[in-house]
């Protein structure tokens, strides 16, 4: 008798990525200028770096035996109390209580985090508020635990707070206000918007949250990838700067994009009451991320080594969205109806089409893009499933990957794509 395979219903809840078929196009057609993939530079990747930080841990027998041992639930302390002393030192002042080392934990990469997050505060039918349009990975991650997402408008300043507070009014009239759990913003240089909250929009986010926490608390996670990625400007204090009482925000970071994907280490800066859950869930899925790995992140800040890999990609990051605005200005900005806006920093643009372009994967854009030799993320995927509408004329381009020569190609053949579709 055939026997039936069956699957959680989680399972069922979790679909593929849905650019897993960009990515696999990419590599089975290298041709393809992928302008898609939110990579970051292989070129600036820091071999030298890693190498010095490595051998550092490793020429030290107690403290290499030691990196390559367990380590604990919550990660190396001296990289936690390191991380710590350095958002505090970038934040400045904190409106409420400080937070200490106990609530910082280390995680494999911050999109665990993101997904420990999501285990601890949701249920199937929970709602979280994002950003439309917002990162679609951590959208996958709602859907992939029953979770609704609910999409807000934006503008030039970020999450509009008075759309975020008519939603709240909303959900409280529908008696659903217990159900929202969180409100997520990428505050800096947002995936796939581009736009970086204004420190207004900061204040006022936290104070909504706060004043709609009524039956229970709506955490704002502040998802802060691409802080140090800033090309011009001042830097700006997080989220959590501004929480008066230290119980409302969730700190996201990650040395992803500041110094490798690879060694996937980022953190989470926790309100007090969310430690034990997260830790808890934590220690039963790995009892602590890669420990080696820590070390190595620890070296590279204790030897200097940060810094200087940073400035070095902010100068050739700042190169390359230089090259692409060149290159849009130039092949793009006599296209009626199409327009974009001009990032101070982060991996991406993000493009808006004339009305009735779909550029989603069945729409006709996407066709005559590949003809042309680029492809690109359709900017549909970035939009929560409820809420402000999806917006199918709209694509993420990401600047990361390619060098300045073929970010000008790509978009030179987007350019003919747009007017042939
Ligand atoms: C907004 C945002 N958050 C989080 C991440 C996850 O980064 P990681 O898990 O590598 O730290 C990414 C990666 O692209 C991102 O764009």
């Amino acid at each position: 008798m055939p026997v039936s395979h069956q699957l959680s219903q989680r399972a069922h809840f979790s679909g593929p990525q849905p650019i897993s078929e960009l990515m696999r196009l990419a590599l089975v057609r290298p041709e393809l200028i992928s302008l898609a993939a939110g990579f970051v530079d292989q070129e600036t990747l820091p071999v030298e770096a890693t190498r010095e930080a490595l051998q550092s841990v490793l020429a030290d027998i107690p403290r290499g035996r030691a990196a390559l041992q367990y380590g604990t639930n919550a990660g190396y302390a001296p990289l936690r109390e390191a991380v710590l002393a350095r958002f505090l030192a970038a934040d400045g002042d904190q409106a409420g209580p400080l937070p200490s080392v106990d609530q910082v934990i280390l995680t494999a990469g911050s999109n665990q985090l993101l997904h420990l997050l999501g285990d601890v505060l949701l249920d199937p039918g929970d709602l979280v508020i994002c950003a439309a349009p917002t990162y679609f990975v951590f959208l996958g991650m709602l859907a992939s635990v029953g979770a609704r997402s609910v999409g807000v408008a934006i503008d030039e300043q970020g999450m509009i707070g008075e759309a975020l507070d008519e939603e709240l009014a909303r959900r409280h009239e529908a008696g659903e206000l217990a159900r929202v759990k969180a409100i997520y913003v990428t505050s800096y240089f947002e995936n796939p918007s581009t736009v970086t909250l204004s420190l207004e929009r900061r204040a006022e986010l936290v104070e909504i949250a706060k004043r709609w926490s009524r039956q229970a608390t709506i955490y704002v996670i502040d998802d802060a990838a691409y802080r140090p990625l800033r090309y011009t400007g001042p830097d700006l204090p997080s989220l959590r700067s501004f929480d008066t009482t230290g119980d409302t925000v969730i700190v996201a970071e990650t040395f992803s994009k500041s110094f490798s994907p690879g060694v996937r280490v980022g953190w989470g800066i926790l309100p007090t009451e969310l430690v034990g859950p997260v830790a808890a869930l934590k220690g039963n899925i790995d009892f602590g991320s890669p420990h080696l790995n820590q070390h190595l992140m620890a070296a590279v800040l204790e030897r200097g080594l940060f810094e200087p890999h940073v400035a070095a990609l902010q100068k050739s990051y700042a190169k390359k969205l230089a090259a692409m605005l060149d290159a849009l200005d130039e092949y793009l900005a006599g296209i009626p109806g199409v327009r974009w806006r001009r990032p101070t920093g982060g991996l991406y643009v993000w493009l808006e089409l004339p009305d009735g372009l779909d550029a989603g994967p069945s729409g006709t854009l996407i066709q005559h893009a590949m003809d042309e030799g680029v492809i690109y993320v359709p900017g549909e995927y970035c939009y929560p499933a409820e809420g402000e509408p999806r917006r199918v004329n709209t694509i993420r381009l990401s600047f990361g990957v390619q060098s300045p020569e073929n970010i000008r190609r790509g978009i030179a053949a987007l350019g003919k794509a747009i007017r042939a579709a």
